[in-house]
């Protein structure tokens, strides 16, 4: 068991029905880091996220979190060994009001000061506690989204494109708060199309292609060398 890769991925598959997606899928993730998954849409991005996190049962291969198995523990559990999952469309419960949603996944009270915490991080949030969550809009229901991880201290959160559809000035605030979480020691893996996003939030890039990883590089050699990029996904750098 190695503790310093905090999640690890072998060879997994995953499918639905017949249809399988996730097909030799390896990569690892150390502690804190933050890791980029891009790859043209359809690859496997969103479908890696939700086996990580056991919405989807892998066919093969394992899924481990500071070398503890996931593939055998129900969904549920899975937050509360520490890995947060922001999904893609957020994951909000509209009829439920923003406190609700907030402290959804934590059994006893929230310890005051992470409550402080989050709302020093995200005071829109606190200004609506009271309101529906479906009246949010779609930047703060991600902010609220980000928010439900961080009262349960993740060391990981998983991000399935947190600032898709959401106007600019949101989508730099969303930008700036995953940076801060980061730079707080929480590991981030974010699946992104903005590929700009990506290079500026993650250290290091993972691009899919076909339910498996066909590029692992450094965000500093990507850089160094844009055409690495292209040669997998449709952009000019
Ligand atoms: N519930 C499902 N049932 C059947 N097939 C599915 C299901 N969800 C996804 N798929 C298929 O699995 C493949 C991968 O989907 P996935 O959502 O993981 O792609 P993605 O890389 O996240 O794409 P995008 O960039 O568009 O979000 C696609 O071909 C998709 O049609
Ligand atoms: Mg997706």
């Amino acid at each position: 068991m190695n503790k310093q890769h905090v999640l690890e991925l072998k060879s997994v598959y995953a499918s639905y029905g017949r249809v399988n997606v996730l097909q030799n899928l390896s990569f690892k993730i150390e502690q804190g880091e933050a890791v980029g998954i891009l790859g043209r849409n359809g690859v496997g991005k969103t479908t890696t996220l939700k086996t990580i996190m056991g919405l989807l049962v892998s066919t093969q291969g394992s899924i481990s979190f500071e070398g503890q198995e996931l593939n055998a523990l129900a969904p549920h559990r899975i937050p509360h060994l520490g890995i947060g999952y922001v999904p893609q469309g957020r994951g909000i419960f509209p009829n439920l009001s923003v406190k609700e949603n907030l402290f959804l996944g934590v059994k006893d009270k929230a310890p005051d000061d992470l409550v402080a915490y989050v709302f020093e991080r995200f005071p829109r949030l606190r200004e609506r506690l009271g309101q529906p969550g479906g009246t949010l809009s779609g930047g703060e229901q991600q902010m609220l989204s980000i928010a439900r991880c961080l009262v349960m201290e993740p060391k990981l959160i998983i991000l399935d494109e947190p600032t898709e559809g959401i106007m600019p000035k949101l989508v730099s605030e969303i930008r700036a708060e995953i940076k801060k979480i980061n730079a707080q020691g929480i590991g981030i893996l974010l699946v992104e199309q903005n590929v700009k996003t990506a290079l500026e939030l993650c250290t290091r890039i993972l691009v899919m292609d076909k339910g498996k990883i066909v590029m692992n590089a450094s965000t500093q050699s990507i850089l160094s060398d844009p055409k690495m990029l292209a040669e997998h996904l449709d952009i000019k750098i």
